[in-house]
């Protein structure tokens, strides 16, 4: 349990001692710390509960907190409020005890099985802005997750089933008619065939695919007989379809690798393929889906629903699945194949609607456990200045692979050439860029939409991630060049700048708490800025490496090493990696 959590207990039981039942105490920061490091502010909802004047319960309970000597400076306002300070005595008890073991500052969460599907990059098409958003905070949320206890399973679940692929394939078999793959003579092996294409080629493809298919009908239905033809597994147009997997997924990987973003499951959409027969006979057997122009649909509308609903589309009218179909699939392979307690979707505000149509008919059909729950993770959008989507300078919609060029130019412009050694430059910048990128993108709360402004991100001196590398890297050296020194044990506070050092160190199991229960980073990327700037300014006013004093230097030099560990926690949570220099 962490500190403050015991400390809660603590005030609870003395609260209780005082006469008084409270549900569940929780110590509130003081809005005004020159009274006090807490407010306890119980005593007026248990004066109606009691029925009794607010002051006399506030008395009541004040006498019971001074016999207790961890609390000092106890002093009552205005109609009961209760301000209370932490003496320096348990402050320093705290600090040894996090420097013990930073864990003893975490408080875990009943263990639970997740899985988190926050990949959806699409094969044969170029990575978006969108696809860095679910990456990004779906890696963080899993990082948490498996900090505060919980086992959590990435799946990637890449987009590789619908007629996307069909358009592309069809468009290849338009370049390449002679390819033996749609030579139906054919009855060697495929796997020794080069195919003479690279991921660039589909990701040009595949756009111009589209164009056609919108401009011609008839260039549509030959997409749509190719879709159900490599669904269908026809030999030749299937091994394509492998093949083009495996090309895009090879370029797919290496981009969510730069990021910091690895998923424990590589599955895609075409996976639930080997559940879709057992589910069409569930809805059947449940009687829940019904024909409409010559199309499966499951009516999801609730009862006296007032608001819109529309049916999910369970088989398309030619008999192809749907996104949907395939969702709820993979639930059933989830279901069977884990048995997780929860999973996550993590996917752009646009995608609400689908969500609740499949979780809805997932219950109807009764394809997963009653109690797991299935939770969908939404997200703004990232803007350019203009208040738009980021797009590229001639309007065009952002590919995610320009956009870290981008960064990466914006990083290069910004580093300290003499610092970082030549063979370690390209490095360097890619850590750098991904950490300006990913702390802007974590920093606002996940729903709300952002202007990403690359100059500003990249600035060393503001709330951004490349400060927050560089202090960290600033108390590592501190710690490396203190080497020689006592590092063990902390018996001095010494100023105020530290203590509110410890003081914010203490917040911290309640911010990770928060930021699990409402799924977004936001909480720990404001947090860690602030511990970082409170411990910068006490760095900067006080010279630990020629302080005389040689118990307060050591008090100092525990300090710094708990914060550069609770850095490198929170670092690698929100997903970035902290250079050697810069
Ligand atoms: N591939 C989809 C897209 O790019 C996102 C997939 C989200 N996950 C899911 N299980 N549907 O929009």
């Amino acid at each position: 349990m962490s500190i403050i959590k015991s400390i809660e207990q603590e005030i609870e039981n003395h609260i209780r001692k005082a006469g008084y039942e409270i549900e569940e105490f929780t110590l509130k920061i003081s809005d005004r710390p020159d009274l006090g490091d807490y407010q306890i502010n119980d005593s007026m909802p248990l004066a109606k509960k009691y029925h009794k004047n607010p002051r006399d319960i506030a008395e009541d309970i004040k006498k019971e907190l001074e016999t207790n000597t961890k609390f000092i400076n106890i002093n009552i306002a205005g109609p009961g409020f209760i301000n209370i300070s932490l003496a320096d005595g348990f402050l320093i008890d705290a600090v040894n005890q996090m420097n013990i073991d930073i864990n003893n500052n975490i408080d875990k969460k009943p263990p639970r099985k997740i899985i988190m599907d926050y990949g959806g990059a699409n094969v044969a098409k170029s990575l978006h802005v969108g696809h860095l958003r679910s990456a990004n905070i779906g890696e963080a949320l899993k990082r948490l997750a498996k900090t505060l206890g919980c086992e959590a399973i990435g799946d990637a679940h890449l987009g590789d089933y619908g007629r996307p692929l069909g358009l592309v394939l069809l468009e290849i078999q338009k370049r390449y008619p002679l390819l033996p793959y749609f030579d139906p003579n054919y009855t060697g092996s495929y796997d020794d065939i080069k195919l003479p294409i690279t991921n660039s080629d589909l990701e040009q493809i595949y756009p111009e695919a589209s164009l056609k298919a919108k401009n011609d009908e008839n260039y549509l239905e030959e997409s749509r007989i190719m879709t159900s033809r490599f669904q269908n597994h026809e030999r030749g147009y299937y091994d394509l379809w492998k093949k083009v997997v495996e090309i895009s997924k090879e370029d797919i990987k290496t981009v969510y690798d730069q990021l910091n973003v690895y998923f424990e499951l590589w599955k895609g959409e075409s996976d639930a393929e080997e559940y879709i027969e057992e589910l069409l006979k569930i809805c059947k057997e449940k009687k829940i889906t019904q024909k409409s122009e010559g199309a499966l649909i499951i009516d999801i509308k609730k009862e006296g629903e007032t608001s819109p609903m529309p049916p999910l589309l369970l088989l398309k009218s030619n008999g192809t699945s749907s996104y949907e179909t395939t969702d709820l699939a993979t639930i059933m392979e989830r279901q069977q194949k884990y048995k997780p307690d929860e999973i996550w979707y993590l996917a752009d505000a646009r995608q609400q609607l689908h969500f609740e149509q499949v979780f809805r008919a997932s219950r109807m059909a009764n394809i997963v456990d009653e109690h797991v729950k299935l939770e969908y993770i939404g997200f703004g959008t990232m803007n350019g200045s203009d208040g738009k989507p980021f797009k590229t300078r001639d309007g065009a919609v952002m590919s995610l692979k320009n956009l870290i060029d981008l960064v990466k130019d914006e990083t290069r412009k910004h580093l300290n050439y003499d610092i970082v050694e030549k063979d370690k430059v390209e490095e360097t910048v890619s850590l750098i860029a991904m950490a300006t990128l990913k702390y802007a993108d974590l920093l606002p709360f996940r729903s709300t939409d952002y202007i990403f402004n690359p100059a500003k991100f990249s600035d060393v001196e503001g709330k951004t991630g490349p400060y927050l590398l560089y202090s960290t890297i600033r108390m590592k050296s501190l710690l490396t060049k203190a080497s020689g020194l006592n590092q063990n044990n902390y018996s001095i506070i010494g100023n105020l700048d530290s203590r509110d050092v410890i003081m914010t160190l203490l917040k911290l199991p309640t911010i990770l708490t928060k930021s699990f229960d409402l799924k977004s980073l936001n909480d720990i990327a404001d947090y860690v800025y602030t511990l970082t700037s409170k411990y910068n300014k006490f760095y900067a006013s006080n010279k630990i490496l020629i302080e005389k004093n040689q118990q307060l230097q050591e008090s100092w030099l525990v300090l710094t090493n708990i914060v550069y560990k609770t850095n490198l926690l929170l670092l690698d949570i929100l997903g970035l990696k902290v250079p050697e220099k810069m």
